[in-house]
């Protein structure tokens, strides 16, 4: 995820500006790039150290903004790297998404102004130096600015010849100012700040703040001065990395409402019922013919997979298998060009999946990569792409790749059924509760006390077992998977409707089930199953949906779940499941981050 650090001040501006880029690194990038009033811009493609080389260079000021790029919108490259400007006077940095980037950039382009770069950021110099052209001062020039701007955006902003003052703007993209003793710091968390300063105060949403060496002001969008408390960071450099959470899992899980907007943010019409996604758009023919989806994927990819071919399935109705990738290579698969590949898989290089892509191209088939890692190998080699926006995972736990994963192939499987039978109402009610889940989403975290207090009680557990049936199965595999990943807890994941055929002999009074059964079109058959494993004297831990006291007359314990749609529940479902594997984790005292034996990214086979 991209990171800004902005600085004004007596010290010396190119060091705080690499410093802070070099704390930033955490958060994963694939260029970087800073500006100093005075002496121009330098950018780099790769590690920071690059920019430091080509920093040695050029001369020092008092005033500087740098950052880190995580590929969005064009690939890694110099060109795209920030800080963007337009004719040389504004600089900028930019965190998040312009939505409405595209309609500015062509009314820019038609007004004579010329692009360097294909980000998205680059419309926002633009618009302040025009609005500077036409008679704006600096600062009226960004309020106007702020105000066409749609979609998320953490914005430092300089301007050549006021070297006494930047400008920082928040909407949906965090930022917080440091009060240095001599200085003051734009940041896009705290990791660079507090080398410097733990006094600092975090800007809200709609806030402008006009910083300057010894002071700063902050204004609504509407220019109307807005107060803003200090506040003392209480954490030190390595926890800030991680926003002050024990773990990186931690944070990453608590970022999934964030991660959910991401997904869908911009890929809603404005009608409500139909999905804008650039890289099917373009190739709408090619989708019609399509007759069959395979889906590929590995370990939790592949699940979010197998939730893809439910959505597909029921709101496309084309045919969809879902596949291991690793099997899908090697078992001789029927590829055809009227076959639709799709690999899920959120570094974009897992070799199995990589390899299913290249069987798929080889048989003629279309494939579409789901991909997060931005210019990952996944997404060059694919027909067409879908970027989850998910911002880096550092965690070896797959978390807030499978919520974006899940929110994808909703909006894929509406895309391709507004291809064929299905109707605007069903797809705006779709839409409308996926724009729902973030806060849905933020209720379940709100309430992960509950969550901790039940996986510190299962933590010695020697085996646990997942049920759940139809969307909620593959949320059995992977409830089960986090578990055995993180905690080292055996996990067994299983379609409840299975119990019967083998897995009922397990249970016991010492083997604890883990049921999925929120208020879906099974939830009455997963309750009898609830009741079996009951019976023989296991412990039920009940995922429902809140207000189900039929349920939790069955389970030990409950954890309730905000209500949706049945086919949006897995993204629900899977944020308390997450947190029960970490917090048995935790409770055994386990590396969390780095579990044994395994890797992030698994390139070879
Ligand atoms: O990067 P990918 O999504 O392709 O990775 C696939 C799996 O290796 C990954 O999901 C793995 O199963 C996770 N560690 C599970 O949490």
């Amino acid at each position: 995820m991209c990171g800004i650090i902005a600085y004004i001040g007596k010290d010396r501006v190119k060091d705080v500006l690499l410093d802070g880029l070099e704390a930033l690194e955490y958060r994963g990038y694939d260029s970087a790039g800073l500006y100093i009033a005075g002496a121009g811009p330098i950018k780099a493609v790769g590690p920071v150290a690059n920019l430091r080389k080509k920093a040695a260079l050029m001369p020092d000021g008092n005033l500087g903004i740098a950052h880190t790029r995580w590929a969005t919108h064009g690939k890694p490259s110099e060109a795209n790297a920030h800080p963007h400007t337009g004719r040389g006077s504004i600089w900028a940095v930019h965190n998040g998404i312009i939505e409405n980037h595209s309609e500015l950039r062509q009314k820019l382009m038609g007004e004579g102004r010329v692009f360097a770069s294909e980000t998205d950021s680059e419309v926002v110099p633009h618009l302040i130096e025009r609005a500077m052209e036409r008679g704006a001062s600096f600062e009226d020039a960004v309020f106007e600015t702020v105000r066409v701007l749609k979609g998320a955006f953490g914005l430092a902003i300089a301007h050549r010849d006021a070297p006494d003052r930047m400008v920082a703007v928040r909407m949906g993209s965090p930022l917080v100012i440091g009060v240095a003793r001599g200085g003051r710091i734009i940041a896009s968390d705290a990791a660079p700040v507090i080398r410097h300063t733990r006094d600092v105060v975090y800007l809200k949403d709609g806030d402008v703040a006009i910083v300057s060496a010894d002071s700063h002001r902050i204004f609504s969008f509407l220019k109307e001065a807005v107060s803003r408390e200090g506040e003392t960071v209480p954490f030190g450099a390595e926890e800030a990395k991680r926003g002050g959470y024990e773990h990186f899992m931690l944070k990453e899980i608590m970022e999934g409402p964030e991660v959910l907007r991401n997904a869908i943010r911009g890929r809603i019409a404005k009608d409500g019922w139909r999905v804008k996604l650039g890289g099917l758009e373009s190739n709408d023919e090619r989708l019609r013919s399509i007759e069959r989806v395979v889906i590929a994927g590995c370990g939790t990819s592949y699940y979010a997979g197998v939730v893809g071919k439910y959505l597909i399935e029921s709101l496309a109705d084309i045919p969809v298998e879902a596949d291991i990738a690793s099997e899908l290579r090697y078992r001789e698969p029927i590829l055809t060009p009227k076959t639709l590949l799709i690999a899920l898989s959120q570094s974009g290089e897992t070799a199995d999946t990589l390899e299913a892509v290249r069987e798929a191209k080889r048989k003629g088939a279309f494939t579409l990569g789901i991909v997060n890692v931005v210019g990952s190998s996944i997404a060059r080699e694919t027909d067409a792409g879908i970027y989850n926006h998910a911002g880096p995972e550092v965690s070896v736990a797959s978390t807030k790749a499978f919520i974006s994963q899940t929110a994808v192939l909703a909006l894929v499987a509406l895309f391709l059924g507004s291809q064929r039978n299905l109707g605007a109402s069903r797809r705006k009610e779709v839409l409308e509760e996926l724009s729902a889940l973030p806060e849905k989403m933020e209720r379940i975290l709100a309430n992960r006390g509950l969550v901790e207090r039940i996986a510190k009680r299962y933590a010695e557990s020697g085996s646990m077992l997942y049920i759940g049936r139809k969307y909620m199965m593959p949320l059995a595999y992977e409830g089960a998977l986090k578990l055995k990943e993180v905690s080292y807890i055996h996990a067994e994941g299983y379609g409840a409707g299975e119990l019967k055929h083998g897995p009922l002999a397990l249970v016991s009074e010492s083997f604890p089930v883990f049921a999925l059964a929120p208020r879906d079109s099974v939830y009455e058959k997963t309750l009898s199953n609830m009741e079996e494993v009951r019976a023989r004297g296991a412990d039920v831990i009940a995922l429902v949906t809140e207000g189900d006291a039929e349920a939790s007359r069955i389970a030990k314990e409950t954890i309730e779940i905000p209500e949706t749609i049945e086919c949006l529940y897995p993204a629900l479902a899977a944020v308390p499941l997450q947190l029960f594997a970490y917090y048995a984790a935790v409770a055994r005292g386990l590396n969390v981050d780095r579990p044994r034996n395994l890797a992030k990214s698994v390139t070879v086979e």
